[in-house]
């Protein structure tokens, strides 16, 4: 069994040789549940971790990194949970864990397994939250989000889409952008790296945007702060560009959010996990359907696991970044 471990604080944008593959004795022992991991999630928030500035949890060199995954139950001490069983749970870059069976959730039928790390998992209750408190689209309403590929903007989306409102993602790239109108039908997308991007960012909202759902930050959020409606709804969820600086950037100019009476609110995902049951009612069925799309970006083995991370810290996945295993 193999683990991987944080060789050194990254400097920067993480690269491979921030991390070790190492040999990990096979879990024994303990009460609980023994599970054969079979994809982990790579998570933006553990480059936060790894800087020491996360709200929620800390780590040091030497460490096996943390993170969810599913996988397969292989032995069992409580009569709920049988060899076999697809479960999910903070189980660490390992390819193999023991977990307390309060810890470990099983998962719906009838999806596929990765789901639960995306869309179905921690990224779609951060949108579904973010949505349905923050946002509230309105039925024509303009809404924008960033990173929209990704498991939370791509599900922020098409939630508000499915609520009557003119969606439009701010992403990097045509490639990105293009996804974005043909896969998840977002009305429109804006490349941020485009020479005119705010102008461009105009044109795509013409009546200025009603609610902006940021997972980015930096001149991103300012453009999108500079174009908004009377009373726009902010919702504050993540900081990836600054998330490989040492230093923190100086914040966006707020003049445009006193002009627009508009309201900014920090959204935090813990805040929210006692609405996971409600949020699968609802979404489970939508993903079976087919109307309600996502996108993966998967890694295959624990060794390419480093790379895959430094791929998303750059910003090169295109949908929810996972190794399989
Ligand atoms: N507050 C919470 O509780 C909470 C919970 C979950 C996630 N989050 C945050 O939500 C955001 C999205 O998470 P996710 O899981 O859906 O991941 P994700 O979208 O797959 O995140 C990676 C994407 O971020 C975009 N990005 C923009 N600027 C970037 C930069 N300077 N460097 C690297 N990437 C950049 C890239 O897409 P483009 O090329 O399209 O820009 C990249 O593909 C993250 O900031 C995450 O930390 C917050």
């Amino acid at each position: 069994m193999r683990a991987v471990v944080l060789k050194r604080f990254p400097d920067g944008i993480p690269c491979s040789d921030d991390f070790a593959v190492v040999a990990a004795p096979a879990a024994t022992g303990g009460d609980g549940v023994r599970v054969r991991v079979r994809f982990l999630s790579l998570d933006p928030y553990l480059r936060s971790v790894m800087s020491g500035r996360h709200v929620g949890h800390s780590m040091a060199p030497g460490d096996i990194v943390p993170g969810g995954g599913v996988g397969e139950v292989v032995e069992s001490t409580s009569l709920d949970f049988a060899p076999g069983d697809w479960v999910q749970g903070e189980f660490g870059w390992r390819e193999d864990a023991i977990i307390p069976v309060g810890q470990v959730r099983k998962l719906p039928s009838g999806v596929a397994p990765s789901t639960a790390l995306g869309v179905l998992g921690m990224p779609g209750l951060t949108a579904y939250a973010g949505v349905n408190d923050i946002l509230q689209p309105g039925a024509g309403q303009t809404i924008v989000v960033s990173a929209p590929l990704g498991p939370v903007g791509s599900t922020v989306g098409q939630l508000a889409k499915r609520a009557g409102a003119r969606v439009v993602g701010i992403a990097g790239g045509a490639r990105k952008c293009e996804l974005a109108l043909s896969v998840l039908g977002f009305d429109d997308c804006i490349d941020y790296r485009s020479e005119d991007f705010v102008a461009a960012l105009h044109r795509a909202c013409p009546n200025r945007i009603d609610a902006y759902f940021d997972n980015v930050g930096g001149r991103v959020l300012e453009a999108a702060l500079g174009h908004l409606n009377l009373h726009a709804r902010v919702a504050l969820c993540g900081l990836i560009d600054q998330y490989n600086k040492a230093e923190r950037p100086p914040g966006p100019n707020l003049g445009p959010v006193i002009a627009a009476r508009a309201t900014l609110t920090g959204l935090v995902v813990y805040d929210h996990f006692h609405r996971l049951p409600a949020m699968l009612d609802e979404l489970v069925p939508l993903v079976k359907a087919g109307e309600l799309k996502y996108l993966e970006d998967i890694a295959q083995g624990i060794e390419s696991t480093p790379a895959a991370f430094a791929r998303l810290m750059r910003g090169e996945n295109i949908g929810k970044a996972l190794v399989a295993l």
